[in-house]
């Protein structure tokens, strides 16, 4: 039986997808580790199994307030980028012992605009706004993607990067009033229903793409991240992860 590890497995799209998957699955949220920590992401990947086939990245977390942690990153970014980095890479072993490896990252590729990173200042300590950390995580995941793709061109692992758009996943409770009314109300409006987007999602799990990289928005594909900035990227966050 293939083993599915999903990080931010507990609520959201993640539950639904730990619930609809016919696997081992290992759904992991912020009681079995903070991936605001890396020391706390560390400890995770070696108590994880020596093989995985599927690592879903699906733990993120906003805030209209700028939070650090103790380790001195800018919150959304430590959960959003710098652990979603050191689960991929950390995994990889694991993941190449299975036939059919894959990661399959949850995130905002092909969105509203393409956001950037603020590389002077990626704790953002200037101009902080959760639109602001958001895009930035958004774009840091695509040169994730990018870069996984670049460094390992010999690898079996399919990286896929995924745009669910709108759904009614509950993520408005870590908002304060009236943001939490605001964004609740719209997403049981406008936004899709969990099973569905777990729904749309499985036969990717199925049978994942042959590409080393694919971006997807809900499904359907749209073009490739640009990897100008990944190599930028992982010699920024490669001395974070120590
Ligand atoms: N929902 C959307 O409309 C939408 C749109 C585009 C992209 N996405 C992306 O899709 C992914 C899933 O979204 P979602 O709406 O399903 O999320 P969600 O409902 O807010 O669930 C977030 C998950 O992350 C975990 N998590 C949060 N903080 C954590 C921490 N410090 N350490 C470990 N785990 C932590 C939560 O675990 P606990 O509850 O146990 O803390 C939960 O399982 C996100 O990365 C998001 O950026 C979502």
């Amino acid at each position: 039986m293939r083993t599915v590890v999903i990080a931010g497995g507990t609520r959201g799209i993640g539950r639904a997808l730990a619930a609809s998957i016919d696997a081992n699955v290992i759904a992991l949220g912020s009681a079995d580790a903070d991936l605001t920590s890396m020391r706390q992401t560390r400890e995770l990947i070696d108590r994880l199994p020596d093989r995985i086939d599927t690592l879903i990245l699906s733990a993120g977390r906003f805030s209209r307030r700028r939070i650090v942690t103790d380790e001195g990153h800018e919150r959304t970014f430590a959960i959003g980028a710098l652990a979603r980095h050191l689960l991929a890479d950390g995994l990889r072993p694991a993941l190449e012992r299975s036939p059919n490896p894959m990661i399959l990252n949850l995130c905002g590729v092909g969105g509203i605009r393409a956001g950037h990173l603020h590389w002077d200042d990626l704790t953002l300590t200037r101009g902080y706004s959760l639109f602001a950390a958001t895009m930035q995580v958004a774009r840091a995941n695509d040169l994730l993607g990018a870069g996984f793709a670049d460094r390992y061109p010999g690898s079996p692992i399919r990286y896929v990067l995924y745009n669910p758009l709108f759904v009614d996943s509950g993520m408005h409770r870590n908002f304060d009033q009236p943001m939490r009314a605001v964004i609740g109300g719209a997403a049981r409006l406008f936004g899709e229903s969990t099973t569905r987007a777990a729904a749309r999602l499985k036969p990717l799990l199925d049978a994942p793409p042959t590409a080393p990289l694919t971006a997807l928005r809900r499904g359907r594909p749209v073009p490739l991240p640009d990897s100008t900035d990944a190599a930028r990227l992982y010699d920024v966050i490669q001395p974070t992860q120590k």
